[in-house]
């Protein structure tokens, strides 16, 4: 699949929730009141170690939500392949890997995803320029791009960028396929808690983002806002502003 089969989506399923629990009480209150309103959840290595990936797989299909496995498999291609394989079969959304560990392995997952899209992480943004340096010789900007580029030779669906990579990863022709999944965001109403380079919902849409992994605003919106709904009811809105604008472009 590639972005131009996900451009027809709707406000509401570019949503994806960052479901940072530990506990399958708490995912299954989550997943019953918001899933019908939202495109999916990401799961982390919290919740699918907490609880074991399969058993927080199969609980979520049941419960009807989809799922994104946010588990940034990073190994040699015969192990990634086969990580990607068993995620795939237990019927997810979206795999992750990541970028860095080179294009034979980011193949085998290809090769091995199923029904999945699979995503390639390019430099983490905890990364500061100075760590990228030191790990991979340039700046994160530039290496993102080279990440990226790798990713799409090897033929992965979609890119997780900060929303600050989107303009630069959008210039390029080839990257501009590619569905790209954004975390990071933050509406106009909502505390920055530790997000440093945040977008708005609506900014990021107009950047090139077709997915928003979104948590905290979500999860523990100010008083002001409301519950859950309310909050998913005022990105909803604000994706679509996005939407309309980056058609007229
Ligand atoms: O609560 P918040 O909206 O900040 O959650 C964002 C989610 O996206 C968290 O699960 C976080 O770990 C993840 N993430 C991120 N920045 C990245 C990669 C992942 O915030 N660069």
């Amino acid at each position: 699949m590639s972005q131009s089969n996900i451009t027809h989506l709707s406000p509401k399923e570019r949503i994806l929730i960052a479901l940072d629990v530990d506990n399958l009480a708490r995912t299954t209150t989550l997943v019953e009141a918001l899933s019908d309103h939202v495109g999916g959840f990401k799961v982390g290595l919290e919740l699918l170690n907490s609880v074991g990936a399969p058993q927080v797989i199969q609980h979520m299909n049941r419960l009807g939500g989809h799922i994104f496995a946010d588990v940034k498999l990073h190994d040699i291609p015969q192990t990634v392949g086969a990580a990607t394989r068993a995620l795939s079969s237990l019927g997810i959304k979206m795999i992750n890997v990541h970028a860095s560990c080179g294009k034979a392995s980011m193949e085998a997952a290809v090769e091995n995803k199923g029904q999945a899209l699979l995503l390639a992480v390019t430099v983490l943004t905890s990364l500061t320029d100075e760590d990228c340096i030191r790990l991979y010789g340039k700046p994160a900007a530039e290496k993102v791009l080279d990440f990226a580029k790798e990713a799409h030779e090897a033929g992965v669906d979609g890119l997780i960028c900060a929303a600050s990579d989107l303009e630069a990863v959008n210039r390029d022709e080839a990257l501009k396929s590619l569905i790209k999944v954004t975390p990071g965001i933050r509406p106009e109403w909502a505390p920055s808690d530790d997000q440093k380079r945040m977008l708005t919902p609506r900014e990021a849409i107009v950047q090139g983002a077709d997915y928003l992994v979104i948590g905290r605003p979500i999860l523990n919106p100010p008083a002001g806002v409301g519950s859950p709904l309310d909050a998913i009811a005022r990105i909803t809105e604000d994706i679509q502003k996005g939407l309309e604008e980056r058609t007229s472009r």
